[in-house]
């Protein structure tokens, strides 16, 4: 079973972080959002106190968050995922969409790999065969915030998930290169579908984000232009207001 949190009460918003990340990614937004929601926030398999548990393809994890919600009881929720966590919500909207009242990426995509995205991943993984999981997490963190972040905050990331196995992180960048595309998804949802993205992001071009909010039948954007894939952490309050104002829609309160 997935190690997760449930704090506050009121109707369920699902948060699931991304790679090299865990559920505390989204302690802000639990404070903030707790007053007047239940909040579940889940650690991926390997991630934060969860166990690594075979098999792991991005859809096997969309079943394990199912499991979760039914442990906790919940039937109706607003998941949102952040990058592999979005990767995660798009498998359970495939696959479990009658739990979803709506459903969000915040700094991920539809997109499948890239021929050189996927090149890239295999150059991660012989770097993490090499040099071992501690020295990947370190030097993985820092880009993915935007220059100027404070050293302290990106110091606190790199300590939080410190421990993270070479196997998690192998077995990680293989289901993400295996991931199916989701586009035909989005296209056709009948949920409402939010999208929250960085100006600065290097991983999710914004560019990416803005066609596929375009493609949406109905569809909640957020632009963070001065944030890059951290937007949880980097642009907190807006990030909140965001999932807040999304999750007021989808309850319709
Ligand atoms: C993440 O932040 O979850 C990953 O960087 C996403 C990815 O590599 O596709």
């Amino acid at each position: 079973m997935l190690h997760y949190t449930s704090t506050g009460s009121g109707q369920t918003i699902v948060l699931i972080h991304g790679f090299c990340e865990n559920n505390t990614c989204f302690n802000e937004q639990v404070f903030l959002l707790k007053a007047h929601y239940n909040l579940i926030c889940i650690d991926l398999p390997g991630h934060g106190l969860s166990p690594l548990q075979e098999p792991f393809g991005i859809e096997d994890i969309a079943d394990r968050v199912k499991q979760v919600l039914d442990t906790c009881g919940v039937e109706q929720c607003v998941m949102m995922g952040h990058s592999m966590g979005g990767y995660v919500t798009l498998a359970f909207a495939k696959k479990h969409a009658t739990y979803l009242k709506g459903y969000g990426l915040l700094h991920s995509t539809a997109n499948t790999d890239s021929e050189e995205r996927k090149n890239k991943r295999d150059q991660a993984i012989k770097l993490i065969q090499t040099k071992g999981a501690a020295f990947y997490v370190e030097q993985f963190i820092p880009p993915l915030f935007a220059a100027g972040t404070d050293a302290v905050l990106i110091k606190a990331r790199q300590q939080s998930n410190a421990n993270i196995s070479s196997t998690t992180l192998i077995t990680c960048l293989t289901a993400m290169k295996n991931r199916p595309d989701s586009h035909e998804l989005l296209h056709t949802s009948k949920l409402p579908v939010a999208f929250i993205a960085g100006g600065q992001d290097a991983i999710i071009p914004l560019a990416d984000m803005l066609a596929q909010a375009a493609s949406v039948p109905v569809a909640h954007l957020t632009v963070l232009p001065d944030a890059a894939h951290m937007g949880m952490l980097e642009k907190p309050t807006e990030v909140t207001k965001a999932i807040g104002d999304f999750a007021a829609f989808c309850f319709g309160v």
